[in-house]
């Protein structure tokens, strides 16, 4: 893309108003044109990001229809699939969407359709790294479809940190949700390890540091589990009902169309993120799904003292 394209970002949320935020840098550096529009649901919250950022509030949604390149960042491919249609009327032929919703595939495919009818590319670019890697741009984008290197440009403004071409649309979100089940999958049975262990008498933390310099560590053990876990914050800044919602992308749509085995982990760890968040609520984070482990075996796990039994 050239830096005369204009840019649109719908969806302000945790990820969208970091990597919005990170556009608007780049627009003012010159690299794409100044300014970036976005919009919001929610538009006080725009208005702040245009405050803050120095992007253009968008009065309407219509407003954001005119750019050269669209990015949304919304919980799931519905609302993604909402707004194209709200859309798809007024948008210029020859200009790119990118998708940076962790999305379904299967629906990503089909809204690609309505948008290719309209002259209209897309990409799926599924973003991972968090509210803080969007904040510093440090993002991996996972990229599905054929504009791919139309919009590798513009991602690499917010994903820094690696991007990767997975196939054609939709293949990024194929990808994003398996990776996400693989974090779900990470997190729990590094605290079902964990209140084992201190069930059995082994504080957590020290648990840790002899499993951090082994062969059973992973992101979870060495980072959440302390940092989100033991520290009992609580606060990595992603939602359960967000991560059910991968999980439920990949198990429901990918596993189940693969005819894989009946011993399949990942329904399970589905289970467990149902279950957390009726206990928990979708907004809580998905770091909490830990608590509902620690209510059923009747444990608090803690950063240095000894691992609390419930009264
Ligand atoms: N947080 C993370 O760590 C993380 C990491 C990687 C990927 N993701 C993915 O990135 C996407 C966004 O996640 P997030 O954490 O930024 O979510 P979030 O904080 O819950 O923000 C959601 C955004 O979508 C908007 N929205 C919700 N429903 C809408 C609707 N019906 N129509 C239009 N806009 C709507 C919200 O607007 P309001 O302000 O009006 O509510 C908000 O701007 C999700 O697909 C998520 O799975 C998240």
């Amino acid at each position: 893309m050239s830096n005369e394209e204009s840019i649109a970002f719908i969806g302000l949320g945790a990820m969208g108003w970091c990597i919005a935020a990170n556009l608007a840098t780049a627009a003012a550096e010159g690299d794409v044109a100044s300014p970036v529009t976005v919009w919001n649901r929610t538009s006080a919250k725009a208005e702040r990001h245009a405050a803050a950022f120095g992007t253009r509030c968008a009065r309407t949604l219509l407003d954001a229809s005119r750019a050269d390149v669209i990015i949304t960042c919304l919980p799931t491919s519905a609302e993604v699939a909402a707004v194209v249609a709200e859309l798809a009327p007024e948008l210029k032929a020859g200009s790119l969407w990118i998708d940076c919703t962790s999305g379904d595939p299967n629906t990503t495919r089909e809204t690609a359709r309505v948008l290719e009818r309209v002259g209209v590319m897309m990409v799926d670019s599924p973003v991972s790294g968090g509210p803080d890697g969007a904040k510093t741009g440090e993002l991996t984008a996972m990229i599905g479809g054929d504009a791919n290197r139309r919009a590798q440009p513009v991602i690499s403004l917010f994903a820094k940190k690696k991007i990767v071409h997975c196939g054609p649309i939709g293949a990024g979100h194929a990808v994003k949700a398996m990776n996400n089940c693989l974090n779900a999958a990470h997190l729990i049975a590094g605290g079902e390890a964990l209140i084992a262990l201190a069930k059995w008498g082994v504080q957590p933390d020290i648990a840790l540091a002899a499993i951090n310099a082994s062969s059973g560590r992973s992101l979870q053990t060495e980072v959440r589990l302390p940092g989100e876990v033991l520290s009992r914050k609580f606060n990595y800044g992603f939602k359960l009902g967000l991560m059910l919602k991968d999980v439920g992308v990949a198990v429901d749509g990918l596993l189940s169309s693969s005819n894989g085995s009946k011993d399949s982990i990942f329904p399970v760890v589905k289970r467990l993120l149902e279950k957390s968040s009726i206990d928990e609520g979708y907004d809580a984070d998905y770091t909490r799904v830990v608590r509902t482990l620690e209510l059923d075996a009747g444990i608090v796990l803690h950063e240095t003292s000894a691992a609390s039994t419930v009264s």
